[in-house]
C-alpha cells in the first residue's frame, strides 16, 4: 500500500519495453576502487533504483562495457571515458554521457557523482529512454540549504507534519535510519545544508551535549553531500553565564564565540556555519548595545571564518519601533549597511517584505545591496496558505518571485541577484522545512512537491515550476499521459485559488491572529499595531488597501526607480498587488469593468470555484491514483473547499460590515 513515505524516490516496476530497456542499460555498475562513503551512497541509490523498476539488482561490475553504468572521476576515468563538458563543472556538477554502449556518470567529486545517480534515476523515472539519458549540469547557487525551525522538545514552530524528524533525546547514540532517507531525498535535489534548529533559539544548542547530538547527525548526513548548520541566539554567552554582556565588540564575547567555534569544529570538522534571527519578534541581537546588524554578523563570521564556516543573518526584523510601515523596517535598517558585512556573512532575505503571505511582491532588498551576498529565504511549510491541508504548488510561487525583475539593472532577477550578478560570492537559498515525523513526511501527498520544487528551484533558480511539477507527479503519482497533466494543471491553478479565496488583489496578513490559520480581517484590538489585521488592509466607509506610495507610507520608494514609477499608479500596478500597494475607493473601476468591490467579491467566489475544481479533478483521476493517496488527498480537498467559502464569506461579510455596501448583482450567494 502506497503511503507517502518513498516521496519521489519510488522506483515503482516497470513493465514490457521499458523494463526490458532499463535492464539493457543498467546490467552492472562500475565505480572507482575503495569506494568512498558517497560514492557507496550513489551505488546503494543505483541498486535500489534499479532493483525496484526491474526486479533484478545490477551486478558488480570491473571494467566499463556495454550496459554498464560507471561512475567516475577525470582521475578515475581511462582516458576513452572521459566525456567532455567537464570543464566548469564545479564541484558539485555531473555529466552523464553515452560512451560505447556504457553510461558514465563524471564529475569532479564524490558528490557529483551522487547527484549524477540521482539525475539518472530522476530522467528514467520521468520516462527517459535509458539509452538516451545525455545531461550536463551544476547548481547555480553555493548553499542550498533547508532550515528546520524545529525546537528541542521536538515540537515544530509552523510545523504541520508532526514533531520533529530529530530525536534529540535519542541522539546521538541513536541514529533513526529515517535521518539516511531524509539525507537520500536531499542528495537526490542538491540540497546541501540543514540548519538543524530554529531561528528563534535556545542557548542549549550550543552545549557540549548538544553539540555531540548535531555531530551525530552530521556524520550521518555527510555521505549524502550535506552539512549541518545550527541557529544561534546571540546572548548565548551572556545566558549561559560564561560572560557578562552579549555584546559584539566586547573583547570577551568575540573570545567566546572563538572558542565556541573551535570546540564545534572539532567534533564537526565540516559544519556549515550559523543562522541568526536577531532584534527581530523579542529576539536579542547587537541593537541590544546599540551596535549594528554588521557588528554581529562580523563578529560571529570572524569565528567561524578560520574553519571556512559561514555566517546567515536574517534581515526578517520587525518591531514596533517602525508604527508607519512594517513592510519597511528591513530596507531601512540593511540597505545602509550594504558593503560593511564580512565576506563570510551572507544577508538573507525573505521573499517578501512582510512574511510569507500568499502573494508578495519581491523583497526591495534585492539589487539594492549590491556589495551585499544576498541569500534568499523561502516558506516551504505552509504557515499562511492552509497548513498542511490545503493543495498550494509553492513552485510557481517560488518562480514569480525569482523571475521578478529588480528594476535595478537591465536583467536583474531576484534570481540574478542570488546567484551573485552583482556582488559575487557566497551564494545562497533557504527553504523553511515543512519536514516532520509525519508518515508522508510533509504532512500530505502534495506538501511533498514543495520540498521537491524547493529544492530543485535552489539548484537552479532559472527552473520552470511547471517542468518541475511534471517530474515530480511523474515520478510520485504517475506517467500516464492524461493523468500527468491533469495533476500538473491543478498543481499549477493551486496556489493562485488559495491567494484568490484568502487575500486577492494584494491584500496580505488578514489570517486568524497567532495560528496564521482562516480568515480575521475584523482583528483590531491586539497590542502592537502591525499584529492586526486592519493594520494591513485599511478598509473603511472610503475605500480599502494599504497606501505605500508617496501619499502613504512611501515604503515603494525602496523599490528602482522604473519599479516605483509603474507601481506608483494604480492605472499600472498589477492588479495581483493592486491593494498592497493602493488604498482605493470602492467604486473605483477596474480594467473588467466592474466595480473594485465587485471585482473583489468575484475573485473571492473565484477562488471557491477553483478550490471546487481542484476537488472535481482529483475526484476524475481515481482511476490513475492508489487508493489511499486518492482517499487521503480527497479529504484534504473537501477540506479546502469548506474552508475556501469561510474564507470568502467571511471577508465579504467583514468588507461589507465596514463598507455598507451590498453584495454585487450576480455574485454567487453562498453556497
Ligand atoms: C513568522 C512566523 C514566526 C517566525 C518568524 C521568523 O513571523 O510566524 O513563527 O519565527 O516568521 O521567520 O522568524
Amino acid at each position: 500500500e502506497e503511503d507517502g513515505y518513498d516521496l519521489w524516490l519510488r522506483y515503482r516496476p516497470l513493465a514490457g519495453a521499458e523494463r526490458a530497456a532499463v535492464l539493457r542499460q543498467a546490467r552492472e555498475l562500475v565505480a572507482p576502487a575503495l569506494p568512498s562513503p558517497t560514492v557507496q551512497a550513489a551505488l546503494a541509490e543505483l541498486r535500489r533504483g534499479v532493483q525496484g523498476m526491474t526486479g533484478l539488482a545490477p551486478a558488480d561490475g570491473k571494467r566499463a562495457r556495454a550496459g554498464a553504468i560507471v561512475l567516475g572521476t577525470p582521475a578515475s576515468l581511462p582516458p576513452a571515458l572521459r566525456p567532455t563538458g567537464l570543464d566548469r563543472l564545479g564541484n558539485e556538477g555531473y555529466v552523464i554521457r553515452r560512451i560505447a554502449g556504457a553510461t558514465v556518470i563524471a564529475a569532479h567529486t564524490d558528490t557529483g557523482l551522487l547527484y549524477g545517480a540521482f539525475a539518472w534515476l530522476r530522467a528514467v523515472g520521468t520516462g527517459v529512454a535509458p539509452h538516451r539519458v545525455d545531461e550536463r549540469s551544476a547548481p547555480r547557487l553555493q548553499q542550498r540549504l533547508l532550515d528546520h525551525w524545529d525546537n528541542l522538545d521536538r515540537s515544530v514552530e509552523r510545523g504541520y507534519a508532526g514533531e520533529s524528524i530529530w530525536d534529540w533525546w535519542g541522539l546521538p547514540g541513536v541514529r533513526d535510519p529515517r535521518y539516511i532517507d531524509y539525507a537520500r531525498a536531499n542528495a537526490s535535489l542538491g540540497i546541501n545544508g540543514t540548519v538543524l534548529n530554529n531561528v528563534n533559539a535556545k542557548p542549549e544548542i550550543l552545549t557540549a551535549p548538544w553539540i555531540a547530538k548535531a555531530a551525530a547527525l552530521a556524520d550521518v548526513l555527510r555521505p549524502y553531500g550535506i552539512k549541518v548548520y545550527l541557529s544561534a541566539r546571540f546572548s548565548t554567552p551572556l545566558e549561559l553565564n560564561e560572560t557578562a554582556t552579549a555584546d559584539p565588540l566586547a573583547p570577551e564575547v568575540a573570545a567566546w564565540w572563538r572558542r565556541k567555534a573551535d570546540e564545534i569544529y572539532r567534533a564537526i570538522p565540516d559544519f556549515g556555519g550559523f543562522l541568526v534571527k536577531a532584534n527581530s519578534e523579542g529576539q536579542p541581537g547587537p541593537q541590544d548595545y546599540r551596535r549594528s546588524h554588521a557588528d554581529g554578523a562580523n563578529m560571529l563570521a570572524a569565528a567561524v571564518a578560520p574553519h571556512g564556516g559561514i555566517v546567515m543573518w536574517r534581515a526578517f526584523v520587525y518591531a514596533a519601533e517602525n508604527p508607519v510601515d512594517r513592510a519597511k523596517q528591513a530596507y531601512d535598517e540593511f540597505q545602509p549597511l550594504d558593503g560593511r558585512f564580512a565576506p563570510n556573512v551572507l544577508v538573507q532575505v525573505k521573499n517578501g517584505p512582510i512574511d510569507f503571505q500568499p502573494r508578495e511582491p519581491f523583497h526591495p532588498l534585492f539589487g539594492a545591496m549590491p556589495r551585499t551576498p544576498l541569500m534568499l529565504e523561502f516558506q516551504v511549510t505552509k504557515e499562511y496558505l492552509g497548513y498542511a491541508t490545503h493543495m498550494a504548488y509553492l513552485g510557481s510561487m517560488f518562480e514569480e518571485t525569482l523571475q521578478s525583475d529588480t528594476g535595478h539593472a537591465p536583467g536583474l532577477t531576484v534570481a540574478r541577484v542570488i546567484e551573485g550578478a552583482q556582488a559575487g560570492h557566497p551564494t545562497g537559498m533557504a527553504g523553511v522545512a515543512n519536514i516532520g515525523s509525519s508518515r508522508t513526511w510533509s504532512g500530505s501527498h502534495f506538501d511533498q512537491a514543495n520540498w521537491y520544487a524547493y529544492g530543485r528551484l535552489a539548484w537552479n533558480p532559472q527552473g520552470s515550476s511547471r517542468a518541475i511539477a511534471r517530474e515530480w507527479v511523474a515520478q510520485t503519482f504517475t506517467r500516464a499521459p492524461r493523468a500527468l497533466d491533469d495533476i500538473v494543471v491543478m498543481m499549477m491553478d493551486s496556489r493562485d485559488a488559495v491567494v484568490n479565496y484568502m487575500t486577492p488583489l494584494g491584500l496580505h496578513h488578514i489570517m486568524g491572529t497567532g495560528h496564521h490559520h482562516g480568515p480575521a480581517p475584523w482583528v483590531a484590538e491586539l497590542a502592537r499595531p502591525e499584529w492586526n489585521p486592519v493594520y494591513y488592509h485599511k478598509a473603511d466607509r472610503g475605500g480599502i488597501g494599504f497606501d505605500r506610495t508617496a501619499s502613504g507610507s512611501n515604503a515603494l520608494a525602496q523599490y528602482a526607480p522604473a519599479i516605483a514609477r509603474r507601481y506608483a499608479d494604480p492605472a499600472t500596478t498589477p492588479d495581483t498587488l493592486l491593494l498592497w500597494f493602493h488604498h482605493l475607493p470602492w467604486d473605483r473601476p477596474m480594467p473588467s469593468g466592474r466595480t473594485l468591490w465587485a471585482e473583489l467579491v468575484a475573485r473571492y467566489d473565484l477562488g471557491v470555484m477553483q478550490a471546487r475544481g481542484l476537488r472535481t479533478r482529483w475526484a476524475a483521476l481515481a482511476p490513475f491514483v492508489d487508493a489511499r493517496r486518492h482517499a487521503e488527498v480527497a479529504q484534504r480537498l473537501d477540506v479546502q473547499v469548506e474552508e475556501a467559502q469561510w474564507w470568502r464569506d467571511a471577508c465579504i461579510a467583514y468588507f461589507q460590515s465596514v463598507s455598507g455596501l451590498a453584495l454585487p448583482p450576480g455574485s454567487r450567494p453562498p453556497a
